[in-house]
């Protein structure tokens, strides 16, 4: 595989207090030194805690803003230095679809102009042709061509979303963000629009990044997963890699933080208590020392780099190799790595009850 999109030592930082004079004093440093590329037809998901950088980073890819520092590649082409015209092409190939659907589409206008707009904005086809493809849209995403007419509020929270993903699909997109595509969504209705994610994937092709905060999502839909910490990638590795073997403390502690049904089962979570810091002013050396259990001098100090911890597998911590493993960890802690493993497998058996093919003939049945 070759890589669609590579980015390189990106910094976002936005201005948070001006001086008298309207100079930045203080800057939030939203994204700050991330590198990581992807490759034609996977998926990689961005993961981390409310604040770490994650809709910012999408919001760069998607040059909706510009960054203060680093490269952004699209197929081997720089997506910073595009002019009006390759902007325009470059935005059909790189779509989003927003974490709220209802918020994203305009209350105004119908399925089918919501669908059509893309299409005459781009010139896409025949104008005779684009009700049918707004139909051909419709059923992609699984909905009859009879919702057409109806309006976003006339939809559940599932279908609205899929609508948003007609939308997307509309431009026939290489690459599309997913911000938090099922956060908003009842957890029975998540596992069948990623089913559909997965399967428009395989049916078109697609490239996702996809941006989330729940683990148990991005186990299911995940090829490779970027975790994110204060702006920055603490560690990022192939799905199975990760979820099997997490180096980075942040990592081990957002796994333990997996929600588990059991109360007996409940196991404190590895983070030492303090107040969280934030992006505004984050702590020298490692940024998670001031949370970080094993902790020593030099986190304070020396802010460490993503290095090769395994196979594909990298992580920025001075402690990686010479931390006891997360099962040591497990059993020391009243069994996290098997109830987390539980967890995850029955989402997954859930997700996999509903077959795409049954939510295609329901169209609507959610
Ligand atoms: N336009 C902006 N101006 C100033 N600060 C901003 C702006 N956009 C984002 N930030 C700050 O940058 C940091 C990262 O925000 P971002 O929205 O990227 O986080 P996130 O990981 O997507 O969080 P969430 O999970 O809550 O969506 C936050 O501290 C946020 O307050
Ligand atoms: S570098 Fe130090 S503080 Fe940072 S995660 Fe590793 S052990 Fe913890
Ligand atoms: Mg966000």
């Amino acid at each position: 595989m070759s890589a669609l999109l590579e980015i390189k030592d990106v910094v976002k930082h936005f201005p948070a207090q001006r001086d008298m004079f309207g100079r930045a004093k203080t800057f939030v440093r939203a994204v700050d030194h991330v590198s990581f590329s992807v490759d034609r037809g996977e998926t990689l998901a961005l993961v981390g805690e409310s604040g770490c950088g994650k809709s910012t980073l999408s919001r760069l890819i998607l040059r909706l803003i510009d960054p203060d520092f680093g490269q952004i590649s699209f197929e081997g082409r720089d997506v910073l230095a595009l002019d009006a015209r390759s902007l325009r092409a470059f935005r059909r190939e790189v779509q989003i679809v927003f974490q709220d659907p209802y918020a994203s589409l305009n209350p105004r206008m119908t399925v089918r102009q919501i669908l059509a707009e893309p299409l005459n904005l781009h010139g896409l086809g025949k104008p005779g042709d684009r009700q049918k493809r707004v139909e051909e849209l419709l059923s992609l995403v699984g909905l009859p061509a009879r919702f057409a007419d109806r309006f976003p509020h006339e939809f559940s929270g599932g279908q609205r979303q899929r609508v948003a993903i007609a939308r997307a699909l509309a431009v026939e997109p290489k690459l599309i963000v997913c911000d938090e595509p099922v956060s908003a969504l009842d957890v029975s209705i998540r596992s069948q629009v990623l089913n559909l994610l997965r399967d428009l994937q395989d049916r078109l092709g697609l490239t996702y990044i996809f941006v989330s905060h729940d683990l148990a999502v991005v186990k299911h839909i995940a090829d490779r997963v970027a975790v994110m910490n204060l702006g920055q990638i603490v560690e990022i590795a192939d799905s199975q890699s990760l979820f099997k073997m997490p180096f980075h403390p942040y990592t081990r502690a957002l796994l333990s933080a997996v929600p588990i049904p059991d109360p007996a089962a409940r196991r404190p979570p590895l983070l030492t208590s303090g107040e969280i810091p934030s992006a505004l002013n984050p702590p020298s050396g490692c940024r998670f020392h001031t949370r970080c259990p094993f902790a020593i001098d030099k986190c304070r100090t020396d802010p460490p780099a993503l290095m090769p911890a395994a196979d594909g597998h990298f992580a920025a911590c001075h402690r990686m190799l010479e931390l006891p493993p997360p099962e040591a960890i497990a059993s020391r802690d009243s069994g996290f790595s098997p109830v987390v493993e539980r967890l995850l497998a029955a989402f997954s058996q859930r997700t996999e009850d509903r077959s795409i093919q049954g939510v295609d003939k329901a169209g609507a049945g959610f």
